[in-house]
C-alpha cells in the first residue's frame, strides 16, 4: 500500500488542493459543533467590545483542521494573519522581529508551537501577557535591555502534541480548544463540499465510502477523494457511487476504517505480545518503539473513537471487533491466515 495515502500530515499535493478547500468562515467549518459555538461566542463578544480575541490554543492530531480554523478566525476578526511555525522561529530575535511589526488587531499564527525553543517561548510570555518584549541592546557591561510596546494581537496557537506544551505557555491561552476525529457523517459533508467545489460528479453513498474510510480525517477524505475521482475518470465514466468508491479504494489497498500502519501495529502488538491487553502505555511503546505521547496524543484517541481500543484502568485493552477486523479468532495470538502457513 501507498503508505502515505492514509498519513494525515500534510504532503506537498495537498497542499496545493487544500488551498481551494479549506472553508473560510466559521459557518462553512463541517462538524466541531462545540468548538464553533463556543468561538462564535468568544469573536462575538471581542467584537462587541472592539477588543482584540483572546489568545487562542488548537490542539489536536494532524489534518483536523487547526489551520483551516486559524485562518477562520481571523477572517471572522476582520483581521489579517501572519503565519510562522515553532521550528522556524530559532532566535529570540525571529519573534521580536515578527511581533513588533504586527499591526493593531492582528492575529499571529504559530503553528507546532511545541516546537518553539525555550528562549523564544520566554519572550513569548511578556509579548502574550502585557503585550510588551525586553530588547537587550549592546553587549558586555554596557548592554541594557529596553522595553518595547506591542500593538495588542491575538496568538493562535497549534500543536498535535499538547502534551509536550509547558504550564506557563498553555496558561496565557485564554481559550483552549481540542478538535475530535469527525464522524462518518460530518466527512461525508466535507467530501460532498469538496467534490463540488472540484467538479467531482459523486453521489451520496460514494461520498459516505470514502468518509467511512479516512481515519475520521478531513485531510485524509480530501486525499482519497482526488485518488478515487482520479480512478474514476481512466475506469469509468459519470458519477463516483459506491461500487466505483469500493473498488478504487480497494485497489488503492485502503483499510475498511481507514487504519494506517501504526494502528494496525500498536493493535496487533496487544493481540499478540499481551493477549489483547490489559497493557500499560509504557510497556505498549516500549514494544513498538514509539514514545507514549505520541502513542496518547496521534494513534489512541482515533482507535478509540472507532472502539477498537479500550482505556481501563490496567491497561489498554482491544476489543472483538479490532480481532475480527485483523483476521483473528477472539483470544487468539496469531492471525488465522498465519496459523496454516
Ligand atoms: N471542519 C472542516 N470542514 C471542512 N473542511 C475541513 C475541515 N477541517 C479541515 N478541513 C479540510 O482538511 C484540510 C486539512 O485541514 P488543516 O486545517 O490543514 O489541518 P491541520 O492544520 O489540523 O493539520 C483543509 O485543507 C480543509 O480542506
Ligand atoms: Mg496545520
Amino acid at each position: 500500500m501507498d503508505s502515505r495515502l492514509l498519513d494525515a500530515t500534510a504532503e506537498l499535493d495537498d497542499t496545493q488542493a487544500e488551498l481551494s478547500l479549506r472553508p473560510k468562515f466559521l459557518r462553512e467549518y463541517i462538524g466541531q459543533a462545540k468548538i464553533k459555538a463556543n468561538l462564535e461566542i468568544s469573536i462575538m463578544a471581542a467584537r462587541k467590545r472592539g477588543e482584540v480575541l483572546d489568545h487562542v490554543l488548537l490542539f489536536g492530531p494532524p489534518g483536523l483542521g487547526k489551520t483551516t480554523l486559524a485562518n477562520i478566525i481571523a477572517n471572522e476578526m476582520d483581521a489579517r494573519i501572519r503565519t510562522t511555525s515553532g521550528p522556524a522561529l530559532e532566535r529570540p530575535g525571529d519573534l521580536v522581529a515578527i511581533v513588533t511589526n504586527l499591526e493593531e488587531g492582528e492575529a499571529l499564527f504559530i503553528d507546532e508551537i511545541h516546537r518553539l525553543p525555550a528562549q523564544v517561548e520566554e519572550v513569548l510570555y511578556s509579548a502574550m501577557e502585557d503585550f510588551h518584549v525586553d530588547i537587550v541592546i549592546g553587549q558586555g557591561p554596557a548592554a541594557r535591555t529596553m522595553k518595547v510596546e506591542l500593538p495588542r494581537f491575538t496568538l493562535v496557537g497549534a500543536t498535535t502534541r499538547a502534551g509536550l506544551l509547558t504550564a506557563p505557555l498553555r496558561a496565557r491561552f485564554g481559550i483552549v480548544h481540542r478538535l475530535d476525529f469527525y464522524d462518518v457523517e460530518a466527512l461525508t459533508i466535507i467530501v460532498r463540499r469538496s467534490a463540488e467545489i472540484l467538479n467531482i460528479p459523486i453521489n451520496p453513498d460514494g461520498a459516505t465510502e470514502i468518509a467511512r474510510r479516512s481515519r475520521g480525517t478531513p485531510r485524509i477524505a480530501n486525499r482519497l477523494l482526488r485518488r478515487v475521482r482520479d480512478y474514476a475518470e481512466v475506469k469509468h465514466e459519470g458519477t463516483v457511487d459506491v461500487s466505483i468508491a469500493r473498488e478504487a479504494l480497494q485497489m488503492l489497498e485502503v483499510d475498511d476504517y481507514g487504519l494506517d500502519e501504526i494502528d494496525r501495529k500498536i493493535l496487533t502488538t496487544i493481540i499478540e505480545r499481551f493477549h489483547g491487553g490489559p497493557v500499560g502505555v509504557n510497556a505498549l511503546a516500549s514494544s513498538i518503539a514509539e514514545d507514549r505521547g505520541t502513542i496518547e496524543d496521534l494513534y489512541e484517541p482515533y482507535l478509540i473513537q472507532i472502539g477498537f481500543l479500550q482505556r481501563t484502568p490496567r491497561g489498554r485493552v482491544v476489543s472483538s471487533i479490532a480481532y475480527e477486523h485483523l483476521g483473528y479468532k477472539p483470544g487468539a495470538t496469531r492471525r488465522q491466515s498465519d496459523l496454516f502457513s
